[in-house]
């Protein structure tokens, strides 16, 4: 039997950063060898926030080397640059004409968009679901693994492809947001507020370009408090943080020590010393990252493979592009 189609996608607006590594891509990691797997960076989709392109192509660059760098292999899956297939825009212009101006406006993302910069609201940017939905239905995907906050989007992609289909024929399957085993992990802001993100929050946010001392830096200054006030007390947020990335990159046997010494402590009888996690959360983050760090840094300076493995994934997108556009054309111009 075929594998199933699994595609997502990262905008190209920033640096990418731990919460995107643990939420978002360590998952795409594992499945390149279950799915046929289209992973791409959605440069057009920056234009719509970002219409100031100086530093874009390299950071398509920086987000397709990080991507290598963090496990995926450009010779199971198709990792592509969004504008390298226009058949995208081809579909777009379809979808664009079976999607309502109401619908749009209703969108989440487009409200918050309009509230943080009133006054860029563009054309792109309130058919931005679109757009998306042209990425996933070009590969006829049905699993999509990204956070919640994509969720309506995934919605209104499902609502265009009924649509077309209802109008021209049966060409698209239904795409869903996916999550490989359970629980997709959060990872917050190191001072408490909010999640890390890619624009906000710099020196509280852990990227995967960071240097051993910046690394270290953020992390020691990461938010604590003078500890429990009673055994077993519940963790605060901003700690349990701590303890997440901690599980995520120190052994088993140095999570429990610190969990034991958490919920051993009490006031007038603090064991567990935050300092101290601290320092040996930085020296593990340390040895994490850097090797990730240090494989993006040779492809973004390896111009030439960098360029040939982005060809070689607009290759791979182009066929499979090709053939759904075809359908397409098809079905509505007859
Ligand atoms: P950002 O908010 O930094 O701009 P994106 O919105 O581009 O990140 O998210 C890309 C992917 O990374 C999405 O699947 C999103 O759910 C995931 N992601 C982003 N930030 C976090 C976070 N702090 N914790 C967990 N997952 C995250
Ligand atoms: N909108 C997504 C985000 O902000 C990025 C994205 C664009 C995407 N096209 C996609 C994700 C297609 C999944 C599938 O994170």
């Amino acid at each position: 039997m075929a594998k199933e189609v699994v595609l997502s996608g990262i905008r190209p607006t920033g640096f990418l950063h731990l919460g995107n590594y643990f939420g978002a891509m360590r998952n795409y990691v594992r499945m390149q060898d279950e799915y046929n797997c289209y992973f791409f960076v959605a440069n057009w989709h920056s234009l719509t926030t970002h219409p100031d392109t100086k530093t874009l192509q390299q950071s398509v660059y920086r987000v397709a080397a990080e991507n290598i760098a963090c496990g995926l292999d450009p010779e199971k899956i198709a990792l592509y640059v969004q504008s390298d297939v226009p058949e995208i825009a081809e579909l777009y212009l379809y979808l664009n004409m079976l999607a309502y101006k109401g619908e749009l406006e209703k969108t989440a993302s487009f409200k918050e968009k309009v509230r943080l910069n009133p006054e860029n609201v563009n054309a792109g940017l309130l058919t931005y679901p679109v757009l998306m939905a042209s990425d996933i239905l070009i590969h006829r995907a049905v699993k999509v693994p990204v956070g919640k906050d994509q969720e309506q989007h995934l919605e209104m992609a499902r609502n265009f492809a009924q649509r077309f289909n209802y109008r021209y024929g049966n060409v698209f399957p239904e795409p869903y947001a996916f999550n490989y085993g359970g629980e997709l992990i959060k990872i917050l802001s190191l001072d408490g507020n909010g999640k890390m993100s890619k624009s906000e929050n710099q020196m509280a946010t852990l990227y995967l370009a960071d240097d051993d001392d910046s690394i270290k830096k953020k992390i020691m200054k990461a938010k604590t408090d003078g500890g429990p006030a009673e055994p077993n007390s519940v963790m605060p947020d901003y700690i349990k943080n701590i303890f997440t990335l901690m599980q995520q990159v120190s052994t088993p046997d140095t999570v429990k020590k610190f969990e034991e010494d958490f919920n051993n402590s009490s006031t007038g009888n603090i064991i567990i010393r935050y300092g101290d996690m601290k320092k040996q959360l930085a020296e593990d983050m340390i040895a994490f990252i850097k090797p990730i760090r240090e494989k993006a840094a040779d492809l973004q300076n390896n111009k030439e493979l960098l360029l040939k493995i982005i060809k070689q994934g607009a290759d791979k997108a182009r066929a499979s592009a090709n053939e759904t556009i075809q359908l397409v054309r098809k079905a509505v111009l007859g």
